[in-house]
């Protein structure tokens, strides 16, 4: 039995030593007490399989007697390096085992000189951590107020791109250029249609574009009645209402049917230097172009600017019905 527990005493002592090499410690430290005494940290101890033998049922009380004492001191041996004793070869990287060695003894390495030592080698946060604790302590990374300094900053600057880019929109013109709602350019004046020649139909613009005595004319091909597209008619010379059987002469004036009023117009002019030397007036009448207008003058229609046609009661057209 003697030799059983001085065995066992060996075995732990091989345990300790080899734990406080991989904590790099003074075994001193951790001296445990030789007086028989099971101290604190005996006490504290887990159960393991250090107190795994005593029980032996099939030796005698008698045997047992002379050598009653090493069991306790055993257990106090056994505690502070219980974990790191139990299975070596289970627990294979040596971090686990120190840090469960760790654990289990706060207060034994805290007790003793080597406490500022495990505190000088506690690992700094980095990252995020190290944020969150400078957060709640003020001391790294970002405090409280300069985070809301960057948030308030932020929410600023993204007000002010949105205002920019609302007002950029706003100014914008709608409609493009060639597109209807925009303006259409239709090349140099000289090659507007001859006067009394058909019109010309712009499905694009939506407007038939003639030429007369009074200048030209960007005709708006829906009809004033409900909305039909009337068509020209080169056999009556006029232009004609498939729905309800309006007419229109060919300068858009109406002649007869439930149509309202004349044929809608749209806003045309004639660009010379970049100036507007001759364009439709709110009425709908023209203010007559040069007699030779520049081979540089541009026609151009604005389809965004729509002149309403006169009541037929004040139509010029000699076919108006009594
Ligand atoms: Fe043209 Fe009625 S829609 S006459």
């Amino acid at each position: 039995m003697a030799e059983r527990s001085q065995a066992w005493l060996d075995r732990v002592e091989r345990a300790r030593q080899s734990a406080a090499e991989r904590l790099g410690i003074d075994v001193g430290d951790f001296a445990p007490p030789r007086d028989g005494s099971t101290g604190e940290t005996a006490e504290a101890a887990p159960p393991t399989e250090a107190a795994a033998p005593q029980p032996e049922p099939a030796v005698p009380a008698v045997e047992a007697a002379p050598e009653p004492a090493p069991q306790p001191a055993a257990v106090a041996e056994a505690a502070p390096v219980a974990a790191a004793e139990v299975a070596p070869a289970e627990v294979a990287p040596a971090e686990e085992a120190a840090a469960t060695v760790e654990a289990q003894t706060p207060t034994t390495v805290q007790s003793n000189g080597s406490a500022a030592a495990a505190a000088a080698e506690r690992v700094a946060p980095v990252g995020r951590a190290a944020v969150l604790e400078g957060f709640e302590t003020g001391q790294e990374g970002i405090n409280r107020r300069e985070f809301l300094s960057y948030a308030w900053g932020g929410a600023l600057t993204l007000l002010t791109l949105e205002s920019g880019l609302a007002t950029y929109q706003f100014m914008y013109p709608r409609f493009r250029e060639g597109e209807f709602g925009g303006k259409f350019i239709l090349g140099a004046a000289t090659a507007l249609p001859q006067i009394g020649i058909d019109p010309e139909g712009n499905s694009t613009g939506k407007f038939w574009l003639i030429n007369t005595d009074e200048g030209p004319r960007a005709l708006y091909m829906v009809c004033t009645h409900l909305g039909c597209l009337y068509k020209w008619e080169p056999s009556n010379n006029r232009f004609e209402c498939p729905c309800h059987g309006s007419k229109f002469d060919r300068e858009g004036h109406y002649i007869e049917g439930p149509a309202p009023r004349s044929l809608d117009q749209f806003l045309v002019e004639i660009v010379e230097g970049g100036s507007i030397v001759a364009t439709t007036e709110d009425s709908g009448d023209f203010i007559s172009a040069p007699t030779l207008p520049s081979p540089d003058a541009e026609i151009v229609v604005d389809t965004g600017k729509r002149l309403q046609g006169k009541p037929k009661a004040l139509s010029p057209s000699k076919a108006v019905p009594s």
